[in-house]
């Protein structure tokens, strides 16, 4: 029975190629050993690097491999020595995760509105001010496929003060929509492999710039990236928040994915991502029992949305029984999202590029038939 995965905010169905290299490497390892496989196939390993920094456009060293988002942004805020009395500026389409960060560590953090789908930049440039640390953006939320302008917020907040640390959550845009950190100006920028790259479960990285990396330790030290020399920690400045334990077959894996959206090309993918949800939207937009949450002129592959009668699960279940594969958002994964929308939940159909025209169309047979129920 074949699943038509509409669910690749959550993960993607990888490639053949990309499993294939997974498997391939794990032969590497059966023949050499773990240890003895990656000294020989190094160079390969670090072909991830290179692919991800032309995706990216940033230098190979700048990035660490991680095994996901939450991980990245933890480790690099945990590394953060927050000064008393300053605050973050965040966007109301914040991940979850994040605003439990904040809430743990008792941050100050200020909410800038966004009003369907576009950044209130007066509000933003009302909530900076002499006491900003760092300013943390969601290019693409989890609950809502609106593509927020984080080159818009890169120039205001480094004109405002060059010394406020930028941060961008790109978990669901990297691979999705182009993205360049020259352009957007952004200090660290944090990605997931099993979304839109179609990596491999369990894969994630942080670009960190190097204007930030004198006398900066990141909150895990161990052998690999930093040592003892006259009796002081020195950190490395290549790759720096990797440690020594790490999975060099989803590395590979990763890697084989990104190389195949370079060969493709991402502006490609983007077009035709894009296309595919405009011509979900436009079927279903004269069905007024169905109420989609983003706006149409900055659509991306996530489109969310409720039928008037109909719970959320239900939704889901019904879609899973035609094989569909969708999924559901709930406050907890942004509180003030769901606040400000007043909504208890919503159902997700997250279009890729390698989802068809006639699984789409499947999709919207079957929504029109539980509507018409
Ligand atoms: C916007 C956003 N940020 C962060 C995350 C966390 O990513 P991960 O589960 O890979 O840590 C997600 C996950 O869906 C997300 O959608």
């Amino acid at each position: 029975m074949k699943f038509i995965n509409f669910n690749n905010a959550g993960s993607s169905f990888v490639s053949k190629n990309v499993n294939n290299s997974i498997y391939k490497y794990l032969r590497y390892e059966e023949k050499y050993g773990g240890y003895y496989a990656a000294d020989k196939f190094n160079c390969k390993l670090d072909a991830f690097y290179k692919n991800l920094s032309i995706l990216i456009n940033c230098k190979k060293d700048q990035i660490s491999f991680l095994p996901s988002t939450t991980y990245a942004w933890n480790i690099f805020l945990n590394s953060l020595n927050f000064p008393n009395k300053k605050n973050i500026v965040i966007l109301d389409n914040e991940y979850g995760s994040n605003l439990i960060y904040y809430k743990k560590r008792n941050l100050n953090y200020r909410v800038v509105k966004i009003n369907n789908g576009k950044v209130c930049f007066k509000d933003l440039e009302t909530k900076i001010d002499s006491k900003t640390f760092l300013v943390s953006v969601c290019h693409i939320a989890s609950q809502c496929g609106d593509v927020i302008d984080i080159q818009k917020i890169g120039k205001l907040v480094k004109t405002i003060n060059p010394k406020i640390i930028y941060v961008v959550d790109a978990c669901q845009s990297v691979g999705h929509v182009k993205i360049d950190v020259n352009k957007i100006r952004c200090d660290v920028l944090v990605g997931s492999g099993r979304k839109y790259l179609r990596g491999p479960r369990g894969t994630g990285f942080i670009f960190f710039k190097d204007t930030l990396k004198n006398n900066f330790k990141p909150s895990i030290l161990d052998m690999k990236n930093a040592k003892i020399k006259n009796k002081k920690i020195e950190v490395e400045k290549k790759r720096m928040f990797e440690n020594f334990e790490y999975s060099p077959a989803l590395k590979f894996g990763l890697n084989a994915a990104i190389e195949e959206i370079n060969n493709k090309g991402l502006g490609i993918i983007e077009k035709d991502i894009k296309k595919k949800s405009i011509f979900l939207r436009e079927k279903l937009d004269s069905f007024s029992q169905i109420i989609f949450y983003e706006n149409k002129k900055i659509l991306s592959g996530i489109n969310t949305f409720n039928i008037e009668g109909f719970r959320a699960k239900e939704i889901y279940n019904y879609l899973l029984s035609k094989n569909i594969l969708s999924s559901i958002s709930t406050p907890q994964s942004s509180m003030i999202y769901f606040k400000k929308k007043n909504l208890v939940e919503l159902v997700r159909i997250s279009i890729h590029s390698y989802n068809t025209i006639n699984e789409i169309n499947y999709l919207i047979k079957c929504l029109i038939d539980l509507i018409k129920k």
